[in-house]
């Protein structure tokens, strides 16, 4: 099976969605942010404040090529990775991009208690959702596959993606 890739937005469900394909089909769950977090020894809003967002984007990238040559593993990857082309191509060498999306309203209830998003700490986030959401649509359409997590389940996403990346052989 190649591996699956879950790009999309903040707050669209990746993280949860990820973790549930990784037990139900056997892969080895991986989050691009985790593994940012995990060698920079520090939270993302500390590596956007301390050392900037391009810095941040060069760690994603750098990580994005060593895990694209893995196999048998399904990427959480973080919001902005789909922005870079060079990112997805790395990605789609072994795996199916998969977007999920979400309506803006859904996006902000989601994420407004949680404050390690450092796009999102701002005075009007659900603002800052729907543009950039809009500025990023171009790059997210881009994914193989596509599910909107604001009418399905986490267990509907789960079934529909490892179906598709089975058929996907
Ligand atoms: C970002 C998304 C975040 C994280 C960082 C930047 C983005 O990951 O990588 O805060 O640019 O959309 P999640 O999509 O997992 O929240």
């Amino acid at each position: 099976m190649r591996n699956i890739v879950l790009i999309g937005f903040m707050g669209t469900g990746k993280t949860a969605i990820a973790k549930k394909i990784a037990e139900a089909a056997g892969l080895e769950y991986l989050s691009t942010d985790g593994l940012i977090i995990e060698k920079e020894g520090m939270p993302i809003n500390d590596i956007f404040e301390k050392k900037g967002e391009p810095y941040f984007r060069t760690l994603e990238k750098n990580i994005v090529y060593k895990i694209s040559e893995l196999d048998n593993v399904v990427i959480d990857a973080g919001g902005g990775i789909a922005l870079d082309l060079e990112n997805i191509r790395n990605l789609r060498k072994k795996g199916v991009i998969v977007c999920l999306w979400a309506d803006p309203k859904d996006i902000y209830e989601r994420t407004k208690f949680y404050m390690h998003r450092p796009l999102l700490n701002v005075k009007n986030p659900l603002k800052k959702i729907k543009e950039l959401l809009e500025a990023r649509k171009p790059y997210y359409e881009r994914a193989d596959y596509h599910i909107n997590t604001s009418s399905v389940s986490v267990d509907e996403a789960v079934e529909a993606i490892i179906k598709y990346a089975r058929e996907r052989q």
